[in-house]
């Protein structure tokens, strides 16, 4: 596996197997326009969105991606969006990408935190977070209505001394 940049050629290929029922913040139909929001941004200098995919070295394809916007003001990390390629998951790519866009938010840029919002009932997403030892800062209950029903999500961060903390015991 590889880690590069996420590049707008890539976009055909991921609007594929994006879930937008997952991601609920992309509306259907989905487009590779839409997915632009995802890509690499740098303003004033500085960056404001960070998007890695992982490569399959073997195969070349593109076998998973995470996008992540910064909030200068607060030296935060918000990872927005993170999503391994249906057939590959449960395979310890999820945990690459993130050691992978964790190292660049504590120890290249230096943030304070990193953070993320996830749908209560993504169970496989709440148990991948929890393994990585993310903070469930709290539920913000009955929060969405889907298909008529209230549900909620949680905040869950991790703090920079928390890292170093992991870092140090692993
Ligand atoms: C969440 C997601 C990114 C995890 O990626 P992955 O590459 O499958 O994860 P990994 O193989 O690195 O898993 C690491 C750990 O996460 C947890 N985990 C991952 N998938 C799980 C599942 N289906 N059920 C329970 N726990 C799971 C386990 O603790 C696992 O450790 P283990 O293998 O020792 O049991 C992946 O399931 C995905 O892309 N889901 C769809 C998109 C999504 O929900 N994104 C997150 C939105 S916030």
């Amino acid at each position: 596996m590889r880690i590069e940049d996420l590049q707008e050629e890539d976009l055909e290929d991921i609007v594929e197997w994006f879930d937008v029922g997952v991601f609920r913040f992309f509306k259907e139909p989905i487009n590779v326009e839409k997915l632009r929001i995802l890509l690499p941004l740098v303003e004033n200098k500085r960056p404001s969105r960070i998007a890695k995919k992982v490569v399959d070295k073997n195969s070349a394809k593109i076998i998973g991606f995470v996008s992540s916007t910064i909030d200068w003001d607060n030296n935060m990390m918000h990872i927005r969006t993170l999503c391994t390629r249906p057939g590959y998951r449960c395979k310890g790519i999820g945990l690459f990408m993130m050691d992978e866009i964790l190292k660049i938010c504590f120890d290249v840029l230096k943030l304070h935190r990193a953070q993320l919002f996830v749908d209560e009932w993504n169970s496989a997403a709440v148990s991948f977070y929890d393994k990585l030892k993310f903070h469930k800062d709290g539920l913000m209950r009955e929060a969405v209505k889907i298909n008529n029903q209230y549900k909620g999500w949680y905040c869950m961060s991790m703090l920079a001394r928390e890292w170093e903390r992991r870092s140090i015991v692993d």
